[in-house]
């Protein structure tokens, strides 16, 4: 059964046709090209394919878009604004946050939505919304620094041999 699911994506409307159960993930991958959203567990373990979903960090493996319908997604495609990156992106870049790049769509997401909803987040507060994003290259200690130079918040951050 083929079914056409309206919904927005980075601000736009969009149209996503396949299966009810079909992976979110592949609709923005194959079907709108957005290959800046990544797979890999395919799970729901590792956060690679986190976008927002009305505001909301969502594991774009575990959604089926028959769940989308009248929603909003944003991915990391969607989080410049007028051909400006958001400063996490710039951050990730001038911190060291991204090495492989794997993880930085799952992570740059995961933060915006928490800055967002919570503009100067502690260390603590940090290591909580990203715990389901994983990195296997970074320690996630300039991870966390991106972040925080964007929130100008450090209080309470580790050593860097604590945080690996
Ligand atoms: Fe979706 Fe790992 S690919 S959580
Ligand atoms: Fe490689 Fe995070 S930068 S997995």
């Amino acid at each position: 059964m083929s079914t056409r699911i309206r919904c927005t994506v980075n601000g736009k409307p969009a149209e996503l046709t396949g299966d009810p159960m079909d992976r979110l993930l592949d609709a923005l991958r194959e079907t709108l090209k957005l290959t800046g959203t990544k797979e890999g567990c395919g799970e729901g373990e590792c956060g690679a394919c986190t976008v927002l979903l009305d505001g909301e960090p969502v594991c774009a493996c575990l959604v089926p878009i028959i769940q989308v319908e009248g929603r909003e997604i944003v991915t990391i495609e969607g989080v410049e604004k007028n051909g400006q990156l958001d400063p996490l992106q710039e951050a990730f870049v001038t911190e060291g946050g991204a090495q492989c790049g794997a993880c930085t769509p799952g992570m740059i997401l995961t933060a915006r939505a928490l800055i967002d909803r919570v503009p100067e987040p502690d260390r603590a507060v940090i290591r909580e919304a990203l715990a389901g994003t994983l990195c296997r290259c970074t320690g996630y200690e300039r991870i966390f620094r991106s972040i925080e130079s964007v929130t100008r918040c450090d209080a309470g951050a580790p050593s860097e041999e604590e945080s690996s």
